[in-house]
């Protein structure tokens, strides 16, 4: 069985760390992976996601399985995260959560739970997108196609193209969403431009999906669910996957949830017992750590608090980075104009770095950056600042552009 296999190419992001881990280089630096970064090129525990560690360390008496959803205190955090605890949707019962292993199991449940109940289902994906988007819509056996995005050119939404596409899905359809941050290319939809998408998707009966991992990254956390809550229109269908891995730090604690907002509680009981079967398949029932802090910080007035300083922190730092980097690459008289970055939101932009140059800043000075030129300026620090923008500056001067 296993003496003609020959290898898989390595992951197009986490690959990227595999190597970097490998690399000797004294001055390497990561910006594949959306990791956060401090100012010290360490990513941190929350100082409240610790305290809530601590407590439930003290008050935990068993290891015994979580329901298949997850605990009820989890969801109902998740659900009040995304709408606001007063929302028709919350109030009425439309909307099911069920915990998942993090934002990419969220997704892998909803494609699952699309698949049962119609193995026919289409999804329409932004170009670009995150590349693990095909991958796990592919694996549950679902259709995946493309609907336009990003240009190049303006640094912007294609928003024209974007909704004549959309106009040509068929009822039934999928389309997928970054609720903010687009990742990779750190340009969002405006409100406006949200609504409407949300008049097609109504004119047409698609399906949203939102991937919501990036909540509190672009300007807050309550101004982040701003577009998703355009399309949660009375009696409106959509499903969002949450990640909590980049605002509450808990990457390798794989927390995120699945919500699923039918037209009334009885649909949105139906579906959930789908998304359940299909948890059971996958892996059975969720992990507990990471839903117990979320839960933890967020039921808590003073843990919520500090963590909502420590959100903004986050974001805050990242915009500084985006504005230091934009000066020093300036400052290193590179003549190209990158400007754009420190107007977008989030931890990513395309840099329109091409992939020999991408290949040259790994090869020449040990920086990582995926090949689709997305670099993670969440991942960049004062103190190597001076080091990326000089690599930079040589690479663009003597790489050039094909
Ligand atoms: C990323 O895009 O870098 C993150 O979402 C991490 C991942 O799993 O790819």
């Amino acid at each position: 069985m296993f003496q003609t296999v020959t290898p898989a190419p390595p992951d197009s992001i986490l690959g990227l760390t595999e190597a970097f881990k490998q690399d000797p280089n004294p001055h390497k630096i990561n910006l594949g992976v959306g990791v956060y970064k401090d100012a010290s090129g360490n990513t941190p525990i929350l100082a409240s996601v610790k305290q809530a560690e601590e407590r439930l360390l003290k008050a935990e008496k068993s290891k015994t399985y979580l329901p298949i959803e997850g605990p009820a205190a989890y969801n109902a955090a998740v659900q009040a995260m995304i709408f606001g605890a007063q929302h028709e949707i919350v109030a009425g019962k439309r909307a099911a959560t069920a915990q998942a292993p993090g934002g990419t199991g969220a997704l892998r449940m909803a494609a699952d739970t699309l698949a049962r109940l119609n193995p026919q289902t289409r999804v329409w994906l932004s170009d670009p997108t995150w590349p693990n988007h095909p991958s796990i819509f592919q694996a549950a056996g679902l259709a995946v196609l493309t609907y336009p995005y990003f240009d190049a050119k303006h640094n912007s939404v294609k928003f024209d193209a974007m909704l004549d596409a959309l106009r040509g899905a068929q009822p039934g359809d999928v389309v997928v969403l970054h609720g903010c941050c687009h990742n990779p290319t750190g340009v969002d939809l405006t409100l406006e431009q949200w609504h409407a998408v949300g008049d097609v998707i109504a004119e047409r009966n698609l399906l949203p999906l939102v991937d919501f991992a990036y909540q509190g990254f672009a300007e807050g956390l309550a101004e982040d669910a701003a577009g998703l809550l355009t399309l949660c229109r009375p009696g409106a269908e959509l499903m969002i996957a949450s990640s909590f891995s980049k605002n509450f730090g808990l990457y390798n604690e794989r927390t995120g949830a699945l919500t699923v907002v039918a037209g009334d509680a009885a649909a949105a009981d139906a579906v959930l017992s789908h998304v359940k079967v299909a948890v059971r398949a996958n892996f059975s029932n969720p992990p507990f750590h990471g839903g117990a802090i979320v839960s933890t910080v967020l039921g808590d007035p003073t843990l919520r608090a500090q963590w909502e300083q420590e959100v903004t922190a986050m974001r805050e730092r990242i915009n500084t980075m985006r504005s230091l980097f934009v000066e020093t690459l300036n400052e290193k008289g590179v003549q190209q104009d990158f400007s754009f970055i420190a107007r977008q939101r989030g931890m990513f932009s395309f840099s329109g770095l091409t992939p020999t140059q991408v290949k040259a800043l790994r090869d020449d000075y040990a920086i990582y950056i995926v090949g689709s030129g997305r670099i993670n300026v969440a991942g960049m620090s004062e103190s190597s600042m001076d080091y990326l923008c000089s690599a930079i500056a040589d690479v663009l001067a003597r790489v050039p552009a094909e």
